[in-house]
C-alpha cells in the first residue's frame, strides 16, 4: 500500500548517492550482461578493474563470440566459478547470431540463454531493456525481511522466499525498474548491511518494521550453515 512512496524515496536516493560505476554510465545490452555475470558471485571491487580489461579485449558480443575458450578463461582468472566464463562465452555465440532488433527484451527469454537464472534475467532485462521484473538476490532479501521484521528462514522456507518475491514484484518501480533494481542493490550493499546496518542514512526507514521495532540487525535469522 505504501509502494508509492517507498518507490520514491528509494530512487531519490539513488540519484543522489549511486556509486559511479562503469557499467552505469552508456551501458549496453553487452556491459550490462558481462557485468551481471560478474557481480553474481563477486564484489563490485573486484569486478571493476577485470570488467574494464575485458570490454577492451572483447568490445561486444561478436568479437567475445569468435574468441577461444581457453583465451577467455584465461581472461576470467581470478574472478573464480569458471562456469560464470563458460556460459557467457557460449551466451555470446548464440547471441550474435541474434540480429539486434530480434534480441528479446523479457526476462522469461533471457532465462533460456546460458547460465542466465531468475537473477540475472531480471537483472539484465530490467536494467537493459526497462523490463518490468524485479530481482531477487541476497541484499534484496535482507531488506524486505528487515522491512516487514519477518524473522523467517527464507534459505529454508519456500513460503517465505515466494513472499519475498511477490513483495519485491509489488514495489518495483514500473517507471525505472533497472535504476529500481540496482538501487536495491545498492542499498543492501552499502547501507543495509548483514552486520550493523546504518538505518541512520537509510532512505527507506519509515517504511522499515524491523528499524521501528529496534531489531533490524535481528533479522532474517538463517540456519548457520
Ligand atoms: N550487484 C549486482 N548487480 C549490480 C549492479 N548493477 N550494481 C551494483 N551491484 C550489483
Amino acid at each position: 500500500k505504501q509502494a508509492p512512496a517507498f518507490r520514491a524515496a528509494l530512487i531519490d536516493w539513488y540519484d543522489q548517492n549511486a556509486r559511479d560505476l562503469p557499467w552505469r554510465s552508456a551501458p549496453s545490452t553487452y556491459g550490462t550482461v558481462v557485468s551481471e555475470f560478474m557481480l553474481q558471485q563477486t564484489q563490485v571491487k573486484t569486478v571493476l578493474p577485470y570488467f574494464d580489461a575485458w570490454l577492451k579485449k572483447y568490445p561486444n558480443f561478436k568479437q567475445l563470440a569468435t574468441a577461444s575458450e581457453e583465451q577467455v578463461l584465461k581472461s576470467w582468472e581470478g574472478l573464480g566459478y569458471y562456469s560464470r566464463a563458460r556460459n557467457l562465452h557460449k551466451l555470446a555465440k548464440e547471441v550474435s547470431e541474434i540480429p539486434e532488433s530480434e534480441l528479446p527484451t523479457d526476462s522469461k527469454s533471457w532465462l533460456k540463454f546460458p547460465g542466465v537464472g531468475p537473477y540475472a534475467a531480471a537483472a539484465i532485462c530490467s536494467i537493459s531493456f526497462d523490463d518490468p521484473s524485479a530481482v531477487v538476490d541476497g541484499n534484496v532479501v535482507r531488506i524486505l525481511s528487515r522491512i516487514t521484521a519477518d524473522e523467517s528462514d527464507y534459505k529454508n522456507s519456500t513460503d517465505a522466499a515466494k513472499s519475498y518475491r511477490d513483495l519485491v514484484q509489488e514495489l518495483l518501480n514500473p517507471e525505472r525498474p533497472g535504476d529500481h533494481n540496482q538501487a536495491m542493490m545498492e542499498l543492501g550493499a552499502t547501507v543495509c548491511h548483514k552486520q550493523s546496518p546504518n538505518c541512520l542514512l537509510c532512505p527507506v526507514r519509515e517504511f522499515c518494521k524491523g528499524y521501528a521495532e529496534g531489531i533490524a540487525e535481528e533479522v532474517p535469522k538463517l540456519a548457520k550453515t
